[in-house]
């Protein structure tokens, strides 16, 4: 357990969804992700459909790419009715990042549109501290799966001169993204 845990940052914007005007593309992605929390939350078919998600040029709304200014924009794509997960996009503005972070929650996010940048953190138990590992980009395409806990540690955000956009899938309800996904760190 960390000894320094804060309270996750909540971007000022998050817009509501409409179960009832999902593009396609959502709809697949919401069906695979449904099935893959059936089947154990199983991560490879949940990058995978991000993976497929992203590649739909009618992935998002116009909204759902909008920036602002100050802080990422998170906007809700979409909330499971039984609560097992949530979807929503990030638009990264540049020079804007996330903090360093651990997961209350298991997650997995894929670039949609322009790189970002992540740092990965080993966590340091004796000093209660996440060391800086590696930092790479991670081009349109890219995805992955994070469980909950201290072993993956991250800060991602846009270290590019246009706003770079995410799909993250966070394995809690709507009501708890800002509250019960991110974990705080200390760094070294
Ligand atoms: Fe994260």
């Amino acid at each position: 357990m960390p000894q320094v845990e804060l309270s996750a940052p909540r971007p000022a914007r998050e817009r509501g969804e409409s179960s009832n005007s999902l593009t396609p593309a959502l709809t697949a992605l919401v069906d695979e992700i449904d099935a893959a929390c059936a089947d154990g939350v199983t991560k490879d078919r949940i990058v995978a459909a991000l993976g497929r998600a992203v590649a739909q040029p009618e992935l998002l709304t116009a909204e759902q790419r909008v920036p602002q200014s100050g802080c990422y924009a998170r906007h809700l794509m979409y909330s499971d009715p039984a609560g097992r997960f949530t979807i929503v996009s990030i638009v990264w503005g540049p020079g804007q990042f996330s903090p360093p972070h651990a997961h209350h929650a298991w997650c997995a996010y894929a670039v949609r549109e322009n790189a970002l940048e992540e740092t990965l953190y080993a966590w340091d138990r004796e000093s209660a501290t996440a060391q800086p590992a590696r930092t790479e980009v991670r081009s349109p395409g890219y995805g992955c799966f994070a469980h909950s806990g201290l072993d993956q540690i991250h800060r991602l955000g846009n270290s590019g001169s246009r706003p770079a956009i995410s799909i993250h899938v966070y394995g809690v309800e709507r009501e708890r993204v800002g509250t019960h996904v991110n974990r705080m760190v200390q760094v070294a």
